[in-house]
């Protein structure tokens, strides 16, 4: 079994990341395997609007210049997604939401491909907004048929002081025991 997280912070390796290796600490101890993407590395741009997926029924994006593909591959090829972001202006950053357009669209065009797979969510934040980011990233899990199992919210501000947020922390962890659990149940 096989969970990808998407990180869509523009600072790689920060509060949001670190949040993520919590949740997948705990998946890894029950075998299952885990992969990051880090939206850093790689952002893709908005939708276009150009309706070609509800045309093509490919399960792919006609739009072929960056990563879209590739991290739709990535979701096909899990059994788990979390969507992981920090508040910015109390939402979800653009990387992010270019990220649930892209894939949410080609998605729902092609009969939510990504129905059954297990979703968490994963939000940093210095002091506001985390809800309203969770909100938004629920749209692409539940608009898309998933099972939603739950989210986690770290606070801090600097790169790696989400670590002193021990409730954040156990929250994180929280999240990826019952990640296992359901996966466990749905594979047994
Ligand atoms: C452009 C920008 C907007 C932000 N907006 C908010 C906000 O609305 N609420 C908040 O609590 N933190 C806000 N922050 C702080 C980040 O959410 C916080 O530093 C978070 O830990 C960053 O996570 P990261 O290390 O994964 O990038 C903002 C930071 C930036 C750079």
């Amino acid at each position: 079994m096989k969970v990808v997280a998407f990180n869509g912070s523009p600072r790689k390796d920060g509060n949001t990341a670190i949040l993520i290796h919590y949740v997948f600490r705990e998946l890894e101890k029950k075998g299952i395997e885990t992969e990051l993407v880090q939206l850093a590395d790689k952002p893709v741009h908005g939708c276009i609007a150009c309706e070609k997926c509800g045309e093509n029924l490919d399960r792919r994006c006609a739009v072929k210049n960056d990563a879209a593909n590739e991290y739709i591959e990535k979701m096909l090829g899990a059994d788990g997604i979390i969507l992981g972001s920090p508040s910015y202006f109390q939402d979800v950053t653009p990387e992010m939401k270019a990220l649930i357009d892209r894939t949410g669209y080609v998605s729902r065009a092609n009969g939510r491909m990504f129905r059954k797979k297990v979703g968490g969510m994963v939000v940093a934040a210095r002091r506001s907004g985390a809800i309203h980011t969770l909100d938004t990233m629920s749209h692409f899990f539940l608009s898309g048929e998933m099972l939603l199992v739950g989210r986690a919210i770290g606070v801090g501000r600097e790169k790696g002081e989400v670590e002193k947020d021990a409730e954040g922390i156990e929250l994180a962890k929280s999240l990826g025991q019952r990640m296992a659990w359901v996966l466990e149940k749905l594979h047994a």
